[in-house]
């Protein structure tokens, strides 16, 4: 199999986070320590990905270049596509294209923050399905703001169902795609829906209606946090301080998985650890290094 490829989804306007993405991109604004990019980096790290794009809009781009650059002193190569107008979801497909060429991939959205102990475990699992698609469920309280699961009788997967006002059940899509290499096919065939953008519920119902959606429910035991409004971004950076403080381990790390995965030297982590020596972030870092 190709190596899968990896796209994050970093456009759109933010317009819930008004006035505060007035003025910069939501996926840069800080989950308590770190701009909110860096978890869905790391997910991909976790995934064993090096090649990602990140989509954002035009306005945006050199902001995530300057945080980002190429990628390289976490030893990743990152490529950079504009979304001039937030058309939808399985959009992303038709602009990463060429990009892919022709490999299958992983996309994660720019504001979703995944934690759990058997996270690694279930992407490789995704990774490993070399056809068809995986999708994550995950049960919340409030469905109706997400896609939804609705699942027949026997258990099986019927349909995704973009924000239902009446959910089919409690468990939402969350903003983790591992598809084949047809995706961006499949994309070309979506058209817009009502509200005019290409639905990511239509481009999974497609690889469902063939029986090749897989969609692996994430248990309790993890957490898909939310950053959408001003009160779940809050929370979203209580929970990363609550973790990190009791525990003393960064959560969403890309030197740290880099090193542990052996793409980067120990002289590379040194010279990222003294870039940032002047806050805990930086003297973490330092600890890493081998004594
Ligand atoms: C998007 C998807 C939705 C998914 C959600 C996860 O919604 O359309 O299916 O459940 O991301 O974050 P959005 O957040 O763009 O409204």
């Amino acid at each position: 199999m190709t190596t899968r490829k990896g796209i994050i989804l970093a456009g759109g306007t933010g317009t819930r986070l008004h006035p505060i993405t007035l003025g910069v991109s939501k996926q840069l604004l800080p989950i308590y320590d770190k701009p909110m990019i860096y978890y869905p980096v790391t997910v991909l790290m976790l995934a064993g990905i090096r090649e990602i794009a990140i989509i954002t809009t035009p306005e945006d781009q050199p902001q995530f270049r300057r945080l980002l650059g190429d990628g390289a002193r976490w030893g990743l190569s990152f490529t950079f596509i504009v979304q001039p107008s937030p058309d939808g979801l399985a959009q992303a497909y038709l602009l990463a294209e060429d990009f892919l060429a022709g490999a299958p991939s992983a996309m994660v959205l720019g504001d979703n923050i995944f934690f759990g102990h058997g996270l690694p475990d279930a992407l490789a699992a995704a990774d490993a399905r070399a056809t068809g698609g995986t999708v994550f469920g995950y049960r919340v309280a409030d469905p109706e703001r997400y896609g939804v699961v609705d699942f027949a009788p026997d258990g099986t997967v019927r349909a995704i169902v973009e924000k239902p006002e009446r959910p089919p059940s409690h468990f939402a899509v969350t903003g983790l795609y591992f598809l084949d290499a047809s995706a961006p096919d499949r994309a070309r065939a979506v058209r817009p829906s009502a509200r005019g953008e290409l639905e990511i519920a239509d481009l999974l119902q497609s690889y469902l209606d063939e029986g090749a959606l897989a969609v692996e429910r994430l248990g309790r035991g993890y957490a898909w946090l939310d950053t959408g409004t001003h009160g779940s971004l809050l929370d979203a950076g209580n929970f990363v301080r609550t973790l990190q403080d009791r525990q003393g381990l960064q959560m969403g790390c890309p030197e740290e998985i880099a090193f542990q995965k052996g793409w980067i030297t120990a002289e590379s982590l040194r010279a990222e650890a003294l870039r940032l020596q002047k806050n805990d972030y930086g003297r973490y870092l330092l600890r890493l290094l081998p004594a």
